[in-house]
């Protein structure tokens, strides 16, 4: 008995960090990722709509563009059970967000900022989710670790975030904004909050990883 709830355990905890490229090679199409990640969203967020959430069409194209700053967890049947994902934006359409005017349904490639030359970049958190069966310290820190993992690959290439910010729409989220150093800006004009951190981008980037949190994550 004890064995076979340790094996369901350890079924249950087996969780991989997998990256977009990562998962089409395994087989998934950009298609089903945007599927899952949708469903994953509207499964744990209540009030999410169409405009907050955008559509696949639009979502296939930045994905093909831009994949690298979007990293997930899967479980041992290669399902998608957490995800992140961001993008810098070009300054006018971030500047709409900062206003809480902007509706994630209308960022386009031509809204994102590429991550090609070294500079500062502005960076919106689109989205951040964890399947309910699956929170908790663990999926967290691969989560994170794959964030700060993209941070310091930005960094080594001279690309440094100068500010962070997110539509928060759940107090769940406004937990995890805040430890992240984010602070309540405005309300959003339709739903959510809109949260922001400003980086001292002549003291290196402050969402960069702290030596400790590398050190800890062993990146
Ligand atoms: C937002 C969300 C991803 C946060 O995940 P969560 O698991 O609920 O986060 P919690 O703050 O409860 O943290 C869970 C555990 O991870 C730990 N943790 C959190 N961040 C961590 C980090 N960076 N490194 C290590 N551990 C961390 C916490 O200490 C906590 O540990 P405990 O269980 O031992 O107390 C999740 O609640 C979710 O998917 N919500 C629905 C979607 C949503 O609201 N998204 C945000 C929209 S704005």
């Amino acid at each position: 008995m004890d064995n076979m709830l340790a094996g369901n355990l350890r079924i249950i905890k087996s969780l991989y960090a997998k990256s977009l490229a990562d998962l089409l090679s395994s087989g998934k199409t950009i298609e089903t990722i945007i599927d899952e990640i949708t469903n994953l969203d509207f499964a744990t967020m209540s009030g999410l709509d169409s405009k907050l959430s955008g559509n696949p069409h639009q979502w296939k194209s930045i994905f093909e563009k831009y994949g690298d700053s979007i990293s997930f967890v899967t479980d041992s049947t290669s399902m998608i059970v957490g995800y992140w994902h961001f993008l810098a934006l070009k300054e006018d359409f971030f500047k709409k967000v900062l206003n809480g005017e902007m509706e994630d349904e209308e960022i386009t490639v031509r809204t994102v900022q590429p991550f090609h030359a070294p500079g500062s970049y502005d960076v919106y958190f689109v989205g951040v989710a964890i399947h309910d069966q699956h929170r908790g310290y663990r999926i967290n820190r691969i989560l994170y670790a794959s964030f700060l993992k993209i941070l310091n690959d930005l960094s080594r290439r001279n690309m440094h975030i100068r500010s962070l910010c997110a539509n928060v729409l759940t107090e769940k989220g406004a937990v995890l904004s805040e430890t992240l150093g984010l602070k309540p800006l405005r309300a959003h004009k339709r739903r959510g909050n809109i949260y922001l951190k400003i980086n001292q981008i002549d003291n290196e980037n402050a969402v960069s990883p702290t030596k400790q949190d590398s050190l800890a994550l062993g990146i």
